[in-house]
């Protein structure tokens, strides 16, 4: 009895375990260095399940892979493989504007063709790409009689992360979206989280979970289900399940980029290889450009987008800003609250905006051709107030309207109050509320960028959906917000903690651009908030925080005020041939540096938390042999973003070569830019 007991407890260790021998195994594949091996396997009920080893040690326990549908039976099992095949792919592809100009897509395939003989011969595909860097992998379902409608409640599909680790998340399903801030915490107290979500683990290897061609299907969060052991949640539908599709489809790539580093995982470019490439053919007409506005004072209260006597886009006040952009080489200037709908209570069901009429007291198609006269571009602004279901009933207009007056950029809102958008009903007559990360919400942002690409217009969404690098296939959708921003520093309860940048740079922006509108060097909010960070730091986000469009976004008399620091926002550019960091902890700092894609010149940005830190930047990046002038912006010695000598910032000159070693001294919240210039 005793030695049955023994047998049994034996068995039921080894069940318990993670599968290793071979025969269950159906496939594997390795990455193009070989250092990272993917197997698929299943239990003896075809269940499949996918594991990850890294330089021959366990990273990714069997994590479970399936699909739940709510009108057939699920895809969880009774899996056996019809065909396999594997192959390699490299090849390095351009950019027409980004952080890199050319990018190199190297990675082994494993297609996998699974049958599920009880169910009539249903077939579903695995799709797996291993880079050097990290894997993607997606389900594809075939044209098939026995599943015309793939109607999906959830995926059972897992991430079993081996060795412990720390995780920096936001949380999922929370108002408002995606704004809520990093967190912190052991991987095993993960709750509902946003991807990109990133990991740390013990022995110091970076992961970022994610998803890439979000196109078509809702967006993924996970959740803890146990141990280290976190599962993808699809956002839900308001109608049905969390996703409908007809006939073949592929879901979004999920996606594992695996590092040494936190610039490791910065630096991959797994979520743009695992986009399509271009649809939209010559995208010329995409033009990066910095931009300044009438923005900041309405979130500081000096003016407001309603309006009346405070309104701030009036035809004089956009013409003083247009002026600005002018003497400062700006190629835009973004106006808010420039047509009808701001008064009263513009948001969600009582939004009542009109994308084609102006408010009075705004001239838009003399704004738009004085800003023209001037070399300068208005930038578009249409706020939805969530209400999906009217601005896509005005949408392809208004984009045309402003086609016509050479607005080439607009952005757009979807500030919502229940924390969900307003959607057009099936029968075209009533609406009906869902997130914005939902099938539909997913959807709508990629009709809105399609519609605008057929006015040459380029987009940057606010309060979007998450980036998963679509950027590659419509090179016209240039920006979004996505994370908490500078606005948050205005009205904020509280206002950005000092590490959210350094938080920022290695979770959200891991997915792409962020308009985050840097460059407010009055460090000051509404109600006598003051912004944690120093001067030197807001300069330093333009390099740190990428955005193609990026916003000059202080008032004009504070620039006016503090000239000497504005001129590197004056310089810097936004559109890059090399991007590299230097170096970076999650949270804590981060240095990177960026080659203008327009010149010779180098620009470097590092900034810190809390902390004073010392940083050694060899500057390796630089071309040898030749010489630069520096020109540095950086935290003067008393610099501290908790006193007033948050603006000691002191401006030097020095000439480098690529054989040196600056070292930074950052004060407590503070940053260092400077623009290397090749003599
Ligand atoms: C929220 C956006 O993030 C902000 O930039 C904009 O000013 C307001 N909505 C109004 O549209």
């Amino acid at each position: 009895m005793r030695r049955i007991s023994f047998l049994i407890c034996v068995a039921a260790l080894f069940c318990a375990l993670p599968a290793q021998a071979d025969d269950a195994v159906l496939a594997r594949v390795a990455s193009p260095d070989g250092q990272l091996l993917v197997s698929v396997q299943a239990d003896a009920e075809g269940r499949l399940a996918y594991r990850v080893e890294r330089r021959g040690r366990p990273l990714v326990a069997p994590s479970r892979l399936g699909l739940l549908l709510a009108n057939a039976h699920q895809l969880d099992g009774g899996f056996t493989v019809a065909s396999q095949k594997t192959s390699e792919h490299d090849d390095t592809w351009e950019q027409p504007w980004g952080e890199n100009r050319f990018v190199r897509n190297h990675y082994r395939e494993l297609s996998l063709d699974l049958v599920q003989a009880a169910q009539g011969g249903r077939h579903m595909g695995l799709r797996f790409r291993v880079f050097d860097d990290g894997l993607g992998f997606r389900y594809e379902l075939p044209v098939q009689a026995q599943l015309p409608l793939a109607r999906i409640t959830d995926e059972l599909t897992e991430f079993s992360i081996v060795e412990p680790a720390t995780a920096w998340w936001t949380a999922a399903g929370e108002r408002p979206v995606l704004e809520m801030p990093v967190q912190r915490t052991p991987l095993a107290e993960v709750g509902l989280a946003n991807t990109p979500l990133t990991m740390r683990t013990q022995s110091g290897v970076h992961l970022a979970l994610h998803e890439a061609a979000l196109v078509n299907y809702a967006s993924m969060w996970v959740r803890k289900v146990h141990g280290q052991t976190l599962r993808a949640q699809l956002a839900p539908s308001a109608t049905g399940p969390a996703v409908e599709r007809r006939g073949a489809f592929a879901t979004p790539w999920r996606t594992l980029t695996v590092a040494d580093s936190a610039g490791g995982l910065y630096e991959s470019n797994l979520m743009l290889n695992l986009n399509e490439p271009n649809q939209l053919g010559d995208v010329a007409w995409v033009k990066p450009g910095k931009f300044v506005g009438v923005w900041w004072e309405m979130h500081l209260q000096h003016s407001t987008w309603a309006g009346g006597p405070s309104h701030g886009a009036t035809t004089a006040n956009a013409r003083r800003y247009i002026d600005f952009a002018a003497k400062n080489g700006f190629r835009g200037v973004l106006v808010e609250g420039w047509n009808i709908g701001w008064d009263g209570d513009w948001v969600g069901s009582h939004s009542a905006f009109d994308y084609l009429q102006a408010m009075p007291d705004f001239d838009l198609a003399g704004v738009a051709s004085y800003a023209n006269s001037r070399g300068v571009k208005l930038i578009g602004h249409h706020e939805t107030g969530g209400n999906v279901a009217r601005y896509e009933r005005q949408m392809d207009a208004a984009y045309g309207m402003y086609e016509k007056l050479g607005i080439d950029t607009v952005k757009s809102g979807y500030v919502t109050d229940a924390g969900t958008a307003q959607f057009a009903d099936p029968d075209g007559i009533g609406t009906h509320f869902g997130f914005t990360e939902s099938q539909e919400g997913v959807d709508h942002f990629l009709r809105a960028v399609k519609a605008a690409a057929r006015h040459h217009i380029a987009i940057d969404t606010h309060e979007p959906v998450k980036d998963t690098g679509l950027r590659r296939t419509y090179p016209n959708w240039v920006s979004r917000e996505g994370a908490r921003g500078q606005e948050y520093n205005a009205w904020g309860h509280p206002i950005n903690s000092v590490d959210h940048e350094a938080n920022l740079v290695f979770t959200r922006m891991l997915s792409g651009p962020f308009d985050f509108t840097p460059g407010v060097l009055s460090l000051e909010g509404s109600g006598g908030r003051t912004i944690n960070s120093t001067q030197a730091k807001q300069l330093a986000l333009y390099v740190v925080l990428y955005s193609p469009v990026a916003m000059a976004a202080d008032l004009i008399e504070n620039y006016e005020r503090w000239p000497a620091a504005f001129q590197f926002i004056k310089d810097v550019p936004t559109d890059w041939a090399v991007t590299k960091v230097v170096n970076g902890e999650v949270g804590e700092y981060a240095t990177l540096a960026r080659k203008d894609r327009g010149g010779e010149d180098w620009y470097l940005g590092a900034i810190t938390d809390g902390q004073a830190r010392q940083l050694a930047v060899p500057l390796a990046f630089l071309t040898s042999g030749r010489s630069y002038r520096a020109e540095i912006y950086r935290d003067g010695d008393a610099a501290d973003y908790r006193t007033a000598h948050r603006f000691d910032i002191v401006i030097e000159q020095r000439i480098v070569q690529s054989t040196d070693t600056l070292t930074l001294h950052l004060a407590p919240g503070g940053g260092e830019a400077i623009r290397f210039t090749p003599l």
